[in-house]
């Protein structure tokens, strides 16, 4: 099949490629590269430089012939949601409007959507569910639920086939170490510790340590972004076999807090990793994992990489080997 993929340089978007050429499909990818990472562009896809803010951009890539739209491209940083909304607005809401409109007028009817563990907002149980409500506690969590619900819409009226897949916490590096540009200005915890090893920052701040967890600080589902890969080529799969569109969390059900996170990358890396303990940023939620039930059974996905050895383990491996200053 002929795929494009929106946001195919950035992170997860870069690792989903390499495993659609791998399984043969033909890739056009479109980014503007506000984030994404040159070297972790494929190149066995076509590549465009663009943005889904352009309607003469999306009409370059969306030719005859795309079979599906897998949808990264957006701005993903939820405290830099709440002090400035409005680009979110713009290139979260509109940009994807934009992208819709442009596959609808050319007859593309399928379509992958990187939603977010932040639709839920503060858990009301855990493990969350699919079934858990709605009420996203940041501005980010906003434009990704009015995306999964313009979706449920334009499913309804336009016949659009959707996927939405609610990412947790998405972490480790290419398991073959074929991806190996770093996220630049990480805001996640992982890469964050992972720079502190490799001495690229002095230390970490943990933010919370008076959580009612095992050891007082946050904790949180990791996902490793081979599994999250796996998981798009099969929701692709579903929607091309069945009738109906998924809304499915991908997350492994086991939850490691901030704490265990440090003690096992000072394993992994041997390095001493320091931070400094501070107060709780509002609207963080003291534990959050989740069941991906739906996604077991209707896509028979299970998570392989996603222990936190492995996925710290194939992230040293990006730090301590860094070639980007070769590329
Ligand atoms: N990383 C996570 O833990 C996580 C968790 C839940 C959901 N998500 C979602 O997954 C998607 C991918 O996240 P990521 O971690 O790979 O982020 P990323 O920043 O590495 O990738 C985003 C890519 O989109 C591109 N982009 C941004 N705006 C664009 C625009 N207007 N036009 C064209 N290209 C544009 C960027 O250059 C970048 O290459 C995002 O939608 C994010 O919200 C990520």
């Amino acid at each position: 099949m002929k795929i494009l993929v929106t946001g195919g340089a950035g992170y997860i978007g870069s690792h989903v490629v390499k495993e659609l050429i791998e399984a043969e499909h033909e890739v056009v990818i479109l980014d503007n590269m506000s984030t994404g990472v040159k070297m972790n562009i494929n190149p066995k896809a076509e590549f465009v430089f663009g943005d889904i803010l352009s309607t003469n951009d999306l009409k370059r890539v969306l030719k005859p012939g795309i079979d599906a739209v897998f949808h990264f491209a957006a701005f993903k940083a939820a405290g830099e949601s709440m002090l400035r909304p409005e680009i979110y607005a713009h290139n979260n809401l509109t940009g994807t409007i934009n992208l819709l409109n442009a596959m609808l007028a050319n007859g593309v009817k399928k379509f992958v959507f990187s939603s977010s563990a932040a639709v839920y907002g503060n858990p009301e149980y855990l493990p969350v569910d699919e079934s858990h409500p709605l009420q996203p506690e940041n501005f980010y969590g906003f434009t990704k639920l009015e995306i999964e619900r313009l979706l449920q819409w334009y499913g309804q009226l336009k016949g659009l086939r959707f996927a939405a897949l609610r990412y947790f916490n998405a972490a480790g590096y290419d398991i073959d170490g074929r991806i190996r540009g770093k996220e630049i200005n990480p805001a996640n915890l992982l890469p964050v510790v992972m720079e502190v090893a490799s001495g690229q920052r002095p230390k970490l701040l943990v933010y919370g340590s008076d959580y009612d967890t095992i050891d007082g600080t946050g904790v949180r589902d990791y996902i490793h972004v081979n599994d999250l890969a796996t998981a798009h080529l099969l929701a692709l799969d579903y929607l091309i076999n069945n009738p109906d569109n998924l809304r499915i969390n991908l997350a492994t059900g086991a939850g490691y807090s901030v704490m265990q996170v440090i003690e096992k990358a000072r394993e992994i890396t041997g390095q001493s990793i320091e931070y400094d303990l501070v107060d709780r940023r509002p609207g963080d939620p003291s534990e959050l994992y989740a069941t991906s039930l739906i996604a077991a059974e209707k896509l028979y996905w299970k998570p392989r990489y996603s222990d936190l050895n492995t996925i710290l383990k194939s992230m040293w491996e990006i730090y301590t080997n860094d070639i980007s200053d070769q590329i």
